[in-house]
């Protein structure tokens, strides 16, 4: 799948934290996808910053073997390697002491590229210091842009704190909030299917849609992160940030133009439409914590065992009803679930339409279903579209439903590109569609807050569910109080 390159502007990337698992996972072999398609020029330079003192030439050996764990053979052969890692030095520094940072000005003065960008790689607690530090030096000038990873705070007061610290160094229209679900292909293909085709927006509201469903299920546990989730938990982790975002982009208005702002108002609507959740109401929320059970086909501890802290009311789980109070949507449940150690990964979007409002067949046609139209990011990126047709051949009208399946990598072929080569390219183009608006976040958060203060307020512990299974019972309880079922891939 790999997209037609266009070759962005020459530019210098600083990577803060480049010794850490977000920069070897993800960052340095996105950047060498995109330089080894044509798009990243020659003349781009990757610096590389931590507290770790290291010599250029041990950074690029690092580099190379981080690219050697995440990069496929087929794409790494000849020299490309070395030749991609020639473009790499790196400065030891530390947010904390004056140590490197003047290092770190001359790298980049000496013969200057056109676009300079930031990313902090870092614990949120660095990205004050680290942009206060850019700013005492100067190079938060000349259009340079800070890139940041969630966590935004823990909370809205928090990440007031946060955004306010990277304002006071870098204006918002340089400034990029990273969420990773927004670069992946299916996400941005829910703006082409709403918006490049004329057949499903007139349908996109509450006379025509039951409810939406939006699921990131995990079968992985907390893998040695323990010591982070334990203060996040799923709400944080991936209700705050992805979930919202994908529900902002299903419901928002179509925005006049693709523009960063004209997005981004859409969705921000969609935040601050969000009923308030309240626990009393109807337990429209479910948290979840795993226990012992079995996941990819072995036996796994549950999470208190993997944490070592049997008191923790850490959810790893959380299904909830949300409800937007405006004209398109309301009464349309929007049921989102998220769980570490589910049966399966898959990450989907299920838009459920009404019923029909009469059958003009009998009994023996079998029940009619409604149709669905299931958005899946992944695995097998795609979209399906669920029909009923007439069962061929000549024993009467039964009837039955069958998707219209669009798989991605039998359509289209080639290598998925990760989230995080779109987002880097749209870094350096200057595009910040696919990044959060600090008013977002916050927005987001306004809603998340009284959720998490319920909770803490609360002596009840998340309800227990076995590894390897849908979650606890309460969350199937939730969806089917309200008649409804969880999509089940090919029911
Ligand atoms: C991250 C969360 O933002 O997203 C992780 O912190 C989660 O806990 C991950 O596993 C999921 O991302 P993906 O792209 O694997 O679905």
């Amino acid at each position: 799948m790999s997209p037609r390159t266009i070759a962005v502007e020459p530019f210098d990337i600083v990577v803060f934290g480049a010794t850490g698992d977000l920069a070897r996972r993800k960052l340095f072999p996105s950047l060498y996808h995109r330089w080894h398609d044509g798009q990243m020029p020659d003349e781009a330079r990757i610096t590389g910053v931590s507290r770790r003192k290291m010599t250029d030439a041990e950074f690029r050996a690092y580099a190379a073997a981080a690219l050697a764990d995440h990069v496929a053979p087929i794409d790494r052969e000849g020299d490309a390697v070395e030749r991609f890692v020639a473009r790499m030095r790196y400065v030891a520094a530390d947010a904390d002491a004056e140590a490197g940072w003047s290092e770190i000005a001359t790298v980049l003065q000496t013969d200057p590229r056109p676009v300079r960008v930031f990313y902090l790689a870092t614990g949120p607690d660095l990205f004050g210091p680290i942009c206060a530090r850019l700013k005492a030096i100067g190079l938060n000038n000349h259009g340079a842009r800070v890139v940041v990873e969630k966590p935004i705070g823990k909370s809205l007061a928090s990440a007031r704190a946060v955004n306010d610290a990277i304002a006071s160094a870098f204006p918002e229209s340089r400034v990029y909030r990273i969420d990773h679900y927004l670069g992946k292909e299916t996400v941005q293909n829910l703006m082409a299917l709403r918006f490049a085709n004329a057949l499903f927006e007139p349908l996109w509201n509450a006379a025509h849609i039951d409810h939406v469903q939006i699921t990131v299920a995990e079968t992985l546990g907390v893998e040695g992160r323990a010591g982070y989730y334990d203060t996040a938990g799923a709400l944080r982790d991936m209700v705050q940030n992805h979930m919202l975002q994908l529900l902002c982009l299903t419901a928002m208005e179509p925005p006049p133009s693709l523009d960063a702002d004209a997005v981004r108002d859409e969705k921000l609507k969609v935040l601050r439409a969000l009923k308030p959740i309240l626990e009393a109401d109807n337990e429209p929320i479910v948290r979840g914590q795993y226990r012992a059970g079995a996941s990819s086909g072995g036996p796994v501890p549950g999470y208190l065992e993997e944490l070592g802290d049997p008191t923790s009311h850490t959810e790893t789980f959380v299904a909830l009803r949300a409800e937007i109070a405006n004209w398109r949507w309301a009464g349309v449940p929007f049921f989102l679930r998220t769980g570490k150690r589910l049966p399966t990964r898959v990450s989907e979007i299920v838009i459920t339409f009404r019923s029909i409002p009469h059958s003009v067949f009998g009994p023996d046609a079998g029940p009619i279903a409604a149709n669905r139209l299931v958005m899946r990011l992944q695995p097998d990126e795609g979209v399906k579209l669920w029909l009923m047709i007439k069962d061929p051949g000549p024993g009467g009208m039964r009837l039955r439903q069958v998707p219209l399946n669009m798989g991605f990598a039998e359509t289209f072929g080639g290598r998925n590109p990760d989230a995080y080569e779109r987002l880097l390219m749209d870094v350096v183009r200057g595009n910040q569609t696919l990044f959060m608006r600090r008013d977002e976040v916050e927005a987001a958060w306004t809603w998340i807050d009284p959720i998490l203060a319920g909770w803490a307020g609360s002596t009840l512990a998340p309800k227990p569910y076995t590894a390897g299974t849908w979650g606890p019972s309460a969350a199937i309880a939730m969806i089917e109080r309200s008649g409804r079922t969880w999509h089940e891939e090919d029911e």
